[in-house]
């Protein structure tokens, strides 16, 4: 990757952690950069200890595969299945002598362990994408945490999973926010440049691509290379990417609640003034009218936001 801006101080924090020994969770929505930032930390890892990388977490089977893979390729070995030539072959021999996951999973904690203790730094972790975990992942992923330093990225309410709290009580968490706007424009000149992109109003152009985006990498990526120029500078048809749903989501929501609260007040009101002045008609329109506030208002707010 030839461009990459900012996250200097997330990137520390996470070195920091793994060099302590800490494992981290890097905590982020889609399209914020959680894999580009590891990508970029990789070789300070690797100068570090051995790197694990596997892609993601679920399914279970299939990311003890890719450990072992990984641990095949560090030379890390694993009690009862020797190395041959052909990594295939070695994994093979291994899923035949562990049957179940269980046992996979017990094998390759025990391999790591043996690892850690023979001296040198132990196995740093990667999961590039640990939204999947679920609750009965977690107690080998605690067992992992006790041999291995684990560097997890998920989605924020991935954070909020039941049964997982256990497993992110033991790492450390970064969270990464949205690059700030001159890191975004920063980011907008190098794609422009990469991907040749022409616009009329350059200027305009960028403007506009720093904005729609919200600071999202992905963002800003999926306007310059999807969206033609024209249209972002016209405003036409841009897509519904993720930040443009939110802001778009926030602006009529916040129009919509002074109008929604003027209205329920009024008939409240409308209520109090009926009783008081013992007008029954006034009393009972004000108490439709509260009554409709509180079971329409919420549909209405949806209805024009979803418009
Ligand atoms: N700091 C950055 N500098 C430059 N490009 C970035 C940066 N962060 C992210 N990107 C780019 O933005 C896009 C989305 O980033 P990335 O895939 O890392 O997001 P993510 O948080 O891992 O998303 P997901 O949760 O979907 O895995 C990628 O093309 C990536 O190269
Ligand atoms: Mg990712």
């Amino acid at each position: 990757m030839s461009v990459f801006v900012g996250r200097k101080e997330e990137g520390r924090a996470v070195l920091l952690s793994a060099r302590a020994g800490r494992g981290v969770v890097l905590s982020a929505p889609p399209g914020y950069g959680k894999s580009a930032l590891l990508e970029e930390l990789r070789p300070a890892l690797e100068a570090w200890s051995v790197v694990l990388w596997t892609e993601k977490l679920a399914p279970f089977g299939a990311f003890l595969r890719d450990l072992f893979r990984a641990m095949w390729d560090a030379r890390i070995p694993v009690e009862g299945v020797d190395f041959s030539k052909d990594p295939e072959k070695d994994l093979q021999a291994w899923g035949k002598r562990y049957s179940s996951n269980e046992e996979k999973a017990k094998s390759l904690v025990r391999a790591l362990r043996r690892y850690a203790e023979s001296g040198v730094n132990r196995a740093t972790l990667v999961v590039d994408d640990a939204t999947g975990v679920t609750g009965s992942m977690v107690p080998w992923l605690v067992a992992l945490s006790e041999v291995a330093t684990l560097v997890l990225a998920v989605h924020p309410e991935t954070l909020r999973k039941a049964n997982t709290k256990r497993l992110w009580m033991r790492l450390d968490r970064v969270d990464l926010p949205p690059l700030s706007p001159r890191e975004t424009r920063e980011l907008a000149e190098a794609l422009v440049e990469r991907y040749g992109v022409v616009a009329e109003d350059r200027e305009a152009y960028l403007a506009r691509v720093v904005s729609l985006s919200g600071g999202i990498p992905g963002e800003v990526e999926r306007l310059i290379r999807y969206v033609s120029a024209e249209d972002i500078v016209r405003n036409r048809d841009i897509g519904t990417g993720y930040a443009e749903g939110l802001a778009r989501r926030e602006e009529r929501g916040i129009a919509l609640a002074p109008i929604l609260l003027v209205a329920g007040g009024v008939a409240i009101a409308a209520r109090y003034l009926g009783l008081a002045r013992g007008e029954m008609d006034l009393y009972v329109a004000g108490g439709i009218g509260v009554a409709a506030f509180v079971v329409l208002s919420p549909w209405l707010r949806k209805a024009v936001v979803v418009r």
